[in-house]
């Protein structure tokens, strides 16, 4: 099982954006959260953050063949994207979405997700957990 963990805009700056909301840790200590999860599972997997919206798009494309599932947080592009829901459409590759914020009690833009509807699980509001929960649904 190969897994590929996409992270959208801004979420490399976790632990200084907004910790009230987002929390203390760090990007680079959500690697290392997905690491152990992920080797804890027995799955092989690739981490990737981008701030460009066509650079994740090249990346679900790529990943065509190549990956058996994917766990994404598309960060602000939830709620405005139509080409990365369409790129997961084109790869059918099962994929989870993930937001470390509860997105559903938030302000209303945040509400609408044009992603949640191409995944097969979504997980908001359990911080670093949501990826772990994301990555044991793909497993199972
Ligand atoms: C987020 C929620 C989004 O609304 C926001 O734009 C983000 C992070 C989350 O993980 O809670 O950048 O996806």
């Amino acid at each position: 099982m190969k897994l590929l963990i996409i992270n959208g805009p801004n979420l490399n700056m976790l632990g200084i954006r907004e910790p009230e909301i987002y929390g203390r840790e760090t990007y680079s200590d959500l690697c290392d959260y997905v690491g152990e999860v992920c080797e804890r599972v027995g799955a092989e997997y690739e981490m990737f953050q981008s701030n460009h919206e066509g650079d994740i798009v090249d990346k679900i494309q790529a990943a065509y063949k190549c990956f058996d599932g994917i766990v994404i947080n598309p960060a602000a592009y939830t709620h405005t994207s139509v080409a990365i829901p369409d790129a997961i459409k084109a790869v059918g590759i099962p994929t989870v979405e993930v937001h470390l914020s509860d997105i559903t009690k938030r302000e209303d833009f945040r509400k609408v997700s044009y992603v949640s509807p191409v995944c097969v699980h979504t997980v908001y509001g359990k911080g670093f957990a949501g990826y772990g929960e994301a990555i044991e649904y793909l497993v199972r």
